[in-house]
């Protein structure tokens, strides 16, 4: 059987759009996400860093999501992010996670190469979707008081991926365009590198998927720009987690005498709804997916 995963963004390149990957580390986050998915009728991609589903466990990551595929009907996907040790690759294949991104990304390319082979062995067995990452993408999923400076020495070179690619057999790769992880606090947004995704798309033409890491704070023209130049995934945090804590606070600051969290918190899920909502219409250009 086809890879369901894989036949979407063979899907989405085909048409032109992307699927949005949401990261949660809570259930009110993860209930926003899935009614935006519901209202679009779209796929959706639930990512959990190793720090998130440590968090919210592995197990009960996967138990949930299911039971959402199982209601919704929607093609979920739940994708381990950033996975940087085979010892957690292992737990979150043993715990039937959909989708693993190993990133090796901090590492010399040769073992970055090796250490995705690895990951590949222990996640092919299982048919779960493969994620590399050339090119290390900076910052945390927050507010940053200094973003990161982005130099075109920190870029993914179009011959390391392309290397990584062929040797290791990844099914989609995670490449530095000029991204980071968190949101500016001073409000400056990120910039795409167009030019450098041109390079690495045609030296790579359709043999990998490609994936924008750091999509919050990123500007709309950029995000169609980089979709019609092919990438077929981008991934949302700090949008999501800022949303989440900013509608949390204010509800609780509104009701200070309510201690009922299914009082306090529809609101906060309807904020993450809200701005999930807006990214798939922006990444699918409105466009009826499933
Ligand atoms: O892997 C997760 C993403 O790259 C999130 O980046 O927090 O800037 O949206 P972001
Ligand atoms: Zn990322």
């Amino acid at each position: 059987m086809p890879n369901k995963l894989k036949q979407y963004f063979q899907k989405a390149r085909k048409e032109g759009w992307t699927i949005g990957q949401f990261n949660f580390s809570t259930l009110e986050i993860l209930k926003g996400i899935i009614q935006a998915a519901e209202e679009l009728q779209s796929p959706v991609i639930l990512g959990t860093s190793e720090g998130e589903s440590k968090f919210f466990g592995l197990e009960e990551a996967v138990a949930i999501v299911n039971v959402y595929k199982r209601k919704t009907k929607l093609p979920l996907f739940l994708n381990l992010d950033h996975g940087k040790s085979l010892d957690y690759i292992k737990k979150a294949a043993d715990a039937g996670y959909d989708a693993i991104h190993i990133d090796g990304s901090s590492l010399p390319l040769r073992e970055n190469i090796e250490l995705t082979k690895k990951a590949i062995q222990i996640c092919r067995k299982k048919d779960i979707f493969i994620e590399g990452e050339v090119g290390f993408i900076k910052g945390v999923s927050r507010m940053l008081n200094e973003a990161p400076k982005i130099t075109e020495a920190d870029l993914t070179l179009p011959d390391d991926a392309l290397k990584l690619v062929k040797e290791t057999g990844v099914d989609s790769l995670a490449v530095n365009i000029g991204t980071f992880h968190g949101i500016d606090a001073s409000g400056q947004d990120t910039h795409i590198n167009i030019l450098r995704l041109k390079e690495i798309k045609e030296k790579l033409g359709d043999k990998v998927f490609l994936v924008l890491h750091g999509g919050s704070g990123t500007p709309k023209e950029d995000i169609i720009k980089a979709i019609k130049l092919g990438i077929v995934k981008i991934n949302i945090n700090t949008d999501l987690r800022l949303a989440y804590s900013n509608a949390l606070r204010k509800s609780l600051l509104e009701k200070p005498k309510e201690t009922t969290p299914y009082k306090y918190m529809p609101e906060v899920i309807i904020a993450v709804q809200k701005v999930a909502k807006e990214k798939i219409k922006l990444f699918t250009q409105a466009k009826r997916i499933c």
